[in-house]
């Protein structure tokens, strides 16, 4: 998981490799890397460490030229060093390599170049192909590109460049995204959109096993036999802007911040001016093709995977349809019952994380449906699904998810009532009701954000505890998941999350004097049964914070600290909840001195499993 860019043209490399890396770092921060050719040579500059530490180098140790490429790593194979940084060179450095992608069979590849007389220099799976290409090179580097990759296992994303032939990049994907950027008189590749939007909005999104191959005056793009396929421009519309920070210290808080427009976004468009209705004009799966449906997955990963926990309760509760939702990486591997009959929902807001993809591809493979929720148009997700559902979240740049997660319940809610209202399982009333709930969920986030000093001055009275845990029943459990992984992967606190009705069949034994537990009880069916759980803690000397719906004002004889959300719905309340949450997260790191935007040992898109 890995960013990887490249750049040719008339202008110095150097700079719009690293501008383009500082985009991607989100991918991987551990090292970074540039290959720049000075119409002699290719110059490498690489470093271990953050992406700053590569810019001091490029700025000690100038690299002039008009062609080459970068890459910011996220180590896989070799631990995070100068030497295993990328790009990576063939002997006499006539040929550099960036990869993003593993190369599953790298082992054998490397014995067999090891007995023709190859040295290797690093760890890494991805200095076998640089000596690859140079051993099939002949008198044309495209040609040598093709049957590397042909002797490939694994994923990859590459920019080559060589310096027998300075007037190309050749650029190749399998199931490692990469776009190649248009401008004039100067073309480049990226691992994401972002990295090269200063310079064009033109790009071909490149599909598994084409190669790019592009010079300075234009880019030919061949498919999988060697024939140039006629790409289509994709043409991007949205700002420069929203990927920065915006005022903000962090991403992540911008984004907590974003919360009600993005909510906004990706629900009013979809609610018929007419007649209020909500219409998924993206979604073919109609009423006969849904008659046939006899079971339904939801696979993820992560903060995805708790929205993926909260679309079952829904659809289950208004489509009365069964559903599992699983971990992606534990649903490819245990051989699942899959027919045609299935309909696989994947929530990803990458659209690139491995091992979603893998599940997508099992359930296709075996003639189930998919239905993708997904930020990033044009991802590999939103291409392989029948129907796609997109959060109209904007690029999130945070690690930690916040506004996807919360777009994405959004997206399982109107999908739960479409679904029912097909299935004829609720009524018009009812699922008007829940239509109107949903709708007023950001301005209930609006409510939870003003109220940021009082949790932010909880965080500074408790930023120094090294446990915390989330109890919740219903929905509540659900949302307590999701708001303990916030508080692990910023705040590096140790938390749990646990039904609180199963509190005392183990964890209980943790609870002693001062343990802090955030309890959420914002499901008044559950109210009464979350109170009593609170007092069994209590006894055991726990300081609680809790979170209610207004409507609940006992919570305040039993809680030591008590946040409100407004009444609402019980089925719709999480979207308010998890926002206290998140701020909560946000606010420990700060108060911790971590670096809320890339938590250690973390990567946004994680594109290999
Ligand atoms: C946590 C987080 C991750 C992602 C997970 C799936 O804050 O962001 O747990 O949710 O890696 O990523 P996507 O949604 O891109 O498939």
């Amino acid at each position: 998981m890995c960013g990887i860019v490249g750049y040719i043209g008339e202008k110095q490399a150097a700079p719009i490799l690293v501008e383009g890396l500082k985009k991607l770092e989100y991918r991987g921060y551990d090292s970074a890397g540039v290959a720049i050719y000075d119409m002699e040579k290719i110059h490498i500059r690489k470093k271990k460490g953050r992406l700053a530490m590569l810019e001091e180098e490029v700025t000690k140790n100038e690299a002039k030229g008009v062609l080459g490429i970068g890459h910011t790593r996220w180590a896989t194979h070799g631990a995070p060093s100068d030497i295993n940084s990328h790009p990576h060179c063939n002997g006499d450095c006539s040929i550099s390599i960036v990869h993003n992608g593993i190369i599953e069979n790298y082992m054998d590849l490397k014995e067999g170049l090891i007995e023709k007389g190859y040295i290797f220099h690093s760890e890494t799976d991805t200095e076998v192909i640089a000596h690859l290409i140079d051993d099939l090179y002949d008198t044309d580097l495209l040609s040598a590109v093709q049957a590397a990759v042909k002797m490939l296992k694994g994923s990859y994303a590459l920019g080559v460049i060589s310096s027998k032939e300075p007037d190309k990049i050749i650029a190749v994907r399998k199931d490692s995204p990469l776009v190649v950027g248009l401008g004039e008189r100067e073309n480049f590749i990226a691992s994401d959109i972002p990295a090269i939007l200063n310079h064009t909005r033109r790009v071909y999104l490149l599909d598994d096993n084409e190669v790019a191959v592009l010079t300075k005056d234009g880019v030919k793009v061949l498919d999988k036999y060697g024939e140039e396929c006629g790409k289509q421009v994709f043409k991007v519309d949205w700002d420069a802007a929203d990927a920065e920070k915006g005022g903000y210290d962090y991403f992540m808080h911008k984004e907590i911040h974003e919360q009600p427009k993005a909510l906004r976004d990706t629900m009013t468009s979809r609610i018929s001016s007419e007649n209020d209705d909500i219409v998924l004009d993206q979604i073919k799966l109609g009423k006969d093709e849904m008659e046939k449906i006899n079971k339904v997955y939801i696979v993820a990963c992560g903060t995805a995977y708790h929205a993926g926990l909260i679309g079952k309760f829904a659809i289950e509760k208004y489509a009365r349809i069964p559903v599992e939702a699983e971990i992606a990486s534990e649903f490819r591997y245990r051989n699942p019952i899959v027919d045609e009959k299935t309909l696989l929902i994947v929530l990803s807001q990458s659209g690139e994380t491995a091992d979603t993809l893998a599940a997508m591809r099992l359930v296709r493979e075996r003639g189930g449906r998919v239905m993708a929720i997904t930020n990033v148009i044009g991802s590999t997700v939103s291409r392989e699904a029948d129907d796609v559902m997109y959060t109209w979240a904007g690029p999130e740049i945070a690690v930690a998810s916040t506004k996807a997660y919360t777009t994405q319940l959004a997206c399982m809610y109107m999908i739960a009532i479409h679904l029912g209202l097909l299935k004829e399982t609720i009524t018009k009333e009812y699922a008007d009701r829940i239509r109107l709930a949903l709708l007023k969920a950001p301005e209930e986030i609006e409510y939870v954000i003003k109220q940021e000093e009082r949790i932010k001055e909880f965080a500074y009275k408790h930023f120094k505890v090294e446990d915390m845990f989330f109890l919740g029943r219903g929905l509540d459990n659900y949302v307590a998941m999701e708001g303990s992984l916030k508080m692990k992967e910023i705040s590096y606190i140790h938390s749990e999350a646990y039904p609180a009705g199963e509190l005392k069949h183990g964890t209980i034994a943790l609870v002693v004097d001062d343990t802090v537990i955030i309890a959420l009880c914002t499901q008044e069916e559950l109210f009464e049964k979350m109170l009593s759980n609170i007092k069994e803690v209590k006894a055991r000397g726990a300081y609680i914070m809790a979170i209610a719906q207004e409507k609940n004002k006992s919570i305040e004889r039993e809680a030591d600290e008590v946040f409100y959300i407004k009444d609402t719905e019980d089925d719709v309340a999480s979207i308010a909840t998890v926002v206290y949450l998140q701020i909560l997260a946000y606010y420990l790191s700060v108060a911790r001195g971590c670096d809320v935007d890339k938590p250690r040992n973390l990567a946004k898109s994680v594109t290999v499993e």
